[in-house]
């Protein structure tokens, strides 16, 4: 067996009852799964991913198998592990896993750079880990890379940066920006999985209480809505004129975040930006304030003038810290300012996955298949992709659509027909 580092083996048989759980809520990855082992498009073809290690992610990684690709996996956040899964997954497809829940950040660079032994020719991140340490310490892999897919907001800002300086090297697939992942994806599977995170924390009654969320983006969308669905009142704290517009049209309060914190029972922050609650706010902020962070990795929320302004600490729950300051006011921090969906949830349900991993199987294939190489720098999902993923989860839903006719085809075609 190729060498994995994994909490235990033995938590394979209850990794490989979960994972067959979740894959009856994917569908769409049932059917590539199907398809693809016929003609293998990814045969041979060595692939790394670096996502978070979910039941969600086994049924990616095993309909990529069935394609035929020779995977490695290691973790794309080190709080979001799920051991049993690291564990069927090396125990029962073979696949070598490099993730360990709640591993220190000196072993989970030495995870990426063990699934970068690996000489991937294509790379799967979320958050453009993988790619940021190939440019940084592992130029040799670049000359065989076909290219790379990245799942999420941050990692596409991430890669479009490097692409603007001229530093990305090879093509990148942004899986993100693909219609059949960000509208389902973000909105609706961060919105459940943060509300389900706040509330598996913390066990607080939402009914009544004052949630704000800051950033009104896709995922921000999704949390508002679900918010106010548990009959919350939702404020939003934006900085970009349209978003916040929208968001006072959709029926929230909108205002700035100083005067947001000093009414809110909760603040969840979702804008992939770093420091959005800072000191100021937390200056302002409300007695008994839950803060948490579904945005990317642990910056959003200011950490160190949180621990600076603190004179105790308390541990009252798993997945909450309680920061007393000088003035007497409790502040509750939940998952350390992690993602909260992932480290106090389960991330998104596995039918919104279905649709981002199905983008994955098939841009990692247009990228394996293509005749000519695309070029470097960051590449939208093919329409076709977008529209092929939406077809086969419609048609797993039992839900079918109109089509247009003829005349209505060339009618929208035509620039000669008139108003009268
Ligand atoms: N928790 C998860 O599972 C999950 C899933 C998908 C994406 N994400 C992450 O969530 C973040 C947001 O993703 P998105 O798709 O909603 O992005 P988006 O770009 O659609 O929205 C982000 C919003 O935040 C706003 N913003 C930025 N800085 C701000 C500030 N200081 N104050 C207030 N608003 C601010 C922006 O104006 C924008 O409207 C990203 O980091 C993304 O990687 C997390």
């Amino acid at each position: 067996m190729r060498p994995s580092d994994i909490l235990d083996p033995s938590l394979a048989d209850q990794g490989v009852r979960r994972i067959d759980w979740a894959w009856q809520e994917m569908p769409v990855l049932r059917q590539l799964a199907q398809r693809l082992a016929n003609h293998r498009p990814l045969r041979g073809l060595r692939l790394s991913a670096c996502l978070h290690v979910t039941t969600e992610t086994a049924n990616l990684m095993r309909t990529l198998q069935a394609a035929g690709a020779d995977l490695v996996l290691c973790a794309s956040n080190p709080l979001s592990t799920q051991d049993d899964v690291a564990a069927a997954l090396v125990g029962r497809y073979g696949i070598p896993v490099f993730a360990i829940r709640g591993e220190s950040t000196k072993v989970y660079y030495q995870h990426i750079n063990a699934a970068l032994d690996h000489r991937p020719v294509l790379t799967m991140d979320d958050g453009a880990d993988l790619v940021s340490e190939i440019h940084k310490s592992r130029t040799g892999l670049i000359a065989d890379m076909l290219g790379g897919t990245e799942e999420t907001t941050t990692g596409v800002i991430r890669l479009r940066a490097m692409a603007d300086a001229g530093e990305l090297r090879f093509p990148i697939i942004a899986v993100n920006d693909a219609q059949t992942k960000h509208l389902f994806d973000n909105r609706y599977g961060t919105g459940q999985s943060t509300l389900d995170g706040l509330i598996r924390a913390t066990n607080i009654l939402l009914a009544g209480k004052t949630l704000t969320v800051v950033g009104y983006g896709w995922c921000g969308r999704g949390i508002a809505l679900r918010a106010k669905g548990h009959g919350a009142q939702v404020v939003v704290a934006e900085v970009e004129p349209v978003r916040a517009l929208e968001a006072l049209m959709d029926g929230y309060q909108v205002m700035p975040l100083v005067a947001a914190a000093a009414r809110s029972d909760f603040i969840v922050t979702a804008t992939g930006d770093k420091h959005v609650v800072d000191e100021v706010h937390l200056n302002a902020a409300k007695d008994g304030c839950v803060l948490a962070n579904s945005g990317h990795f642990n910056v959003e929320i200011n950490l160190p003038a949180l621990e600076a302004m603190a004179t105790e600490k308390h541990h009252p729950r798993e997945h909450v810290v309680e920061y007393i300051l000088r003035d007497g006011r409790r502040l509750r921090l939940l998952a350390e300012g992690r993602l909260v969906n992932l480290a106090a949830a389960e991330g998104h349900p596995s039918a919104v996955m279905d649709m981002s991993f199905a983008n994955q199987v098939l841009c990692a294939g247009h990228l394996a298949t293509r005749t000519t190489p695309l070029e470097a720098g960051v590449h939208t999902v093919p329409r076709s992709i977008d529209q092929e993923v939406a077809r086969l989860k419609l048609a797993a839903m039992g839900v079918r659509i109109d089509r247009l006719t003829a005349e209505q085809q060339q009618y929208l075609a035509s620039w000669q027909e008139g108003t009268v």
